[in-house]
Parts: C-alpha cells; structure tokens; sequence
C-alpha cells in the first residue's frame, strides 16, 4: 500500500529542542521511508486560539518553515505548505460539521483539556471548539495513512476516523480513508526550569535557532537534583532534566551509564556534567543553526517554497472535495 504522511505545525513560535527529538526526527525519517510526504503550517488553526494576534501567526509561519528546512527537511521529499492556501479545506470542514454532534467535540480529551486551560467555558470561540474537525479535513484530504504525532494528538486521530467512518457509511462509499497515528518514541523533553513542559510562555526552552552563547548560558542555569549541593553529595538522576537531556542527545550511551553511577554516588559536579551537555547539544545544533543562517538570507524563496508547494496541495485536495461533494449530492 502506498502510504501519505502528513504532520502540521501550529505556527505559534519558534521550533526548540523538544520539537526536534519528538516529530522532526520523525519527520526526518519519514522523508527517507516513504515518497509522499506533507508538512503544512496549520495557520488556521493557530488562529482559533490567536485570532485577536495575528501578526504573531503570520511571523512565525516563516520561522517554522526555516526551522523545517535548516534541520533537514527537504523541499524535494515533502510539499511544504500553509493551510490557508488551501480553501478546500475549510470547505471540507464545513461539510463535516455535519457529523459531528457539540457532545463529542466537548468529549475530546484534548479539546477538554485546553478548554479547562484557557477557562473558555461556554464562551469558547466555535472555531476553536471546532478545530478537530478542521483537523479532520487536513488529514482527509490526501488521503494520509499515517499521520505522526504527540500523544496529545492522539484523539484527534481517533475522531478523525470516526467522521471517515460516518461519512462512507452515510454515503456508502469508500471515499475517506482512515489514518494511523505513529507515535515518535522519545521522551518528552522538560523545560531548563525542571517544568515537565518546554514551552515558549513558559521561558524554559532552547530553540534551533539559539546562537551558540544562549545555549551555553541556558544550560548553564538549567534546573538540576536541588538537593546536589556540594560535588560530593549523591545526586539523583531521574528527573534531572539535564540527565534527561543526554538521554536524548548523547550517543555514548555506555559512557553516560558511568556517569550517571558515578552521580548518585556523588563525587561528580553539576558543572561538568553541564560542559558535556554543551558540547553536545552545540554539536547538533551548529550545523542546524549554520544551515538556517543560509536560508534566512532568501525568506522570499522560502515563502516561494510554501506558495509552491500550497499550489500541489490544492490539486490533491481539490480532487477530493470534488469526490465528497459528489457523494453530497454538491455537483450541480
Ligand atoms: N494540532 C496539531 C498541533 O498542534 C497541528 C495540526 C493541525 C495537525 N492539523 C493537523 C497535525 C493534521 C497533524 C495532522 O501540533
């Protein structure tokens, strides 16, 4: 069977570390498995929770392109592109609003969870409340079969499918295709701060594009054991973000199994633990970062790139709400 890989990011800041060992790794295997691959700025849904901000959407569209390309992602083994350039989508919403009843929006776990967040309540935007289904026509569209996300996404993946599932059977068709989600296996990286979350409004995260001396201080006042005080003192390893980090980044896996020994044992400082650390990370992140410098020179080719690649978009897309909207008794 041939597979479509499709994965979206929500262009509300800048790509960081987290993002790279979670889906870009993916996504970089993923251009080697397999020959039809998408990744798309979800623009439009940013905007559900962002709408009265625009100008922050509109920003950081080309920073997560730059960010997609200067880790490796390449333009000629994906279609990059921006998912308001692609009206059928929005038309495929709408046509599946339809299916999908107020309670089982209200039900996805995800949905509740950011609704409880924000303390939206009743007066949660209908885009937002809606973005599943939104969601649902991203992945419909063309047709994907393996859609890899956080475990977040998980129920989106699942009431995708639910609609897919409706609508065949309403229209008795085979149209839509279901999806699997792959979940990326690595770990969820904490923020610097210890915070399980690594995130932008909560100032704890090391970005892509970091210039070499924000990494170093970065790690430098990362949140370690609290109660490692002298270098003797054992420390603990498990939930220090900074052993949680070399699980991510360091090879030497044998060497790194010493170390951690040797720190509950006590005897090994924070502060060489943290040089290593450096050293490593910068190694993965200098020639991301080098690779960046080159394609911030053109953001108007990588803005072409994204318009080129929205154009291939809604040809496949287009071929499909064509089939929906036949199945709808729409073709007039
Ligand atoms: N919700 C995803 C996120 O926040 C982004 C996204 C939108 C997406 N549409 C998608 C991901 C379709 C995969 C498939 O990261």
């Amino acid at each position: 069977m041939n597979e479509i890989v499709l994965t979206g990011d929500r262009p509300t800041g800048k790509l960081h570390i987290g993002h790279y060992v979670g889906s870009l790794v993916t996504r970089l295997k993923m251009q080697e498995e397999y020959s039809d691959n998408l990744i798309f700025i979800a623009d439009l849904q940013a905007l559900t929770d962002n709408f009265d901000n625009p100008q922050k959407v509109r920003a950081n569209t080309i920073e997560v392109a730059l960010d997609w390309l200067a880790v490796g992602l390449k333009p000629e083994r994906n279609i990059f592109f921006i998912q308001s350039l692609v009206p059928e989508l929005a038309e495929l919403t709408v046509l599946y609003m339809n299916l999908v009843s107020l309670a089982r929006l209200q039900r996805n776990p995800t949905v509740k969870t950011e609704m409880k967040q924000k303390e939206y309540g009743a007066t949660v935007p209908i885009g937002f409340l809606a973005y599943p289904v939104s969601q649902a026509a991203d992945i419909t569209a063309f047709k994907s079969t393996i859609v890899p996300v956080g475990e977040d996404q998980l129920p989106m993946i699942e009431q995708t499918n639910e609609i897919v599932r409706r609508f065949n059977n309403i229209y008795n068709c085979d149209i839509l295709v279901e999806c699997r989600g792959l979940l990326s296996k690595t770990v969820r990286l904490p923020g610097t701060d210890g915070n399980e979350k690594m995130g932008k409004s909560l100032n704890n995260a090391i970005y892509l594009s970091d210039d070499e001396q924000t990494i170093k201080e970065k790690i430098k006042k990362m949140y370690t054991d609290p109660n490692h005080i002298r270098v003797s003192d054992p420390g603990k390893v498990e939930g220090n973000p900074v052993f949680t980090y070399l699980d991510a980044f360091d090879a030497d896996k044998e060497k790194l199994e010493e170390l951690k020994a040797h720190y509950r044992r006590g005897g090994l400082g924070d502060v060489m633990l943290k040089n290593r650390l450096n050293d490593i990370m910068q190694g993965t992140l200098e020639p991301i970062r080098e690779r960046r410098r080159e394609y911030e020179k053109d953001k108007g080719e990588v803005l072409n790139l994204l318009l080129s690649g929205s154009n291939k978009a809604r040809e496949i897309a287009a071929n499909t709400l064509d089939e929906v909207k036949s199945a709808m008794m729409l073709k007039y």
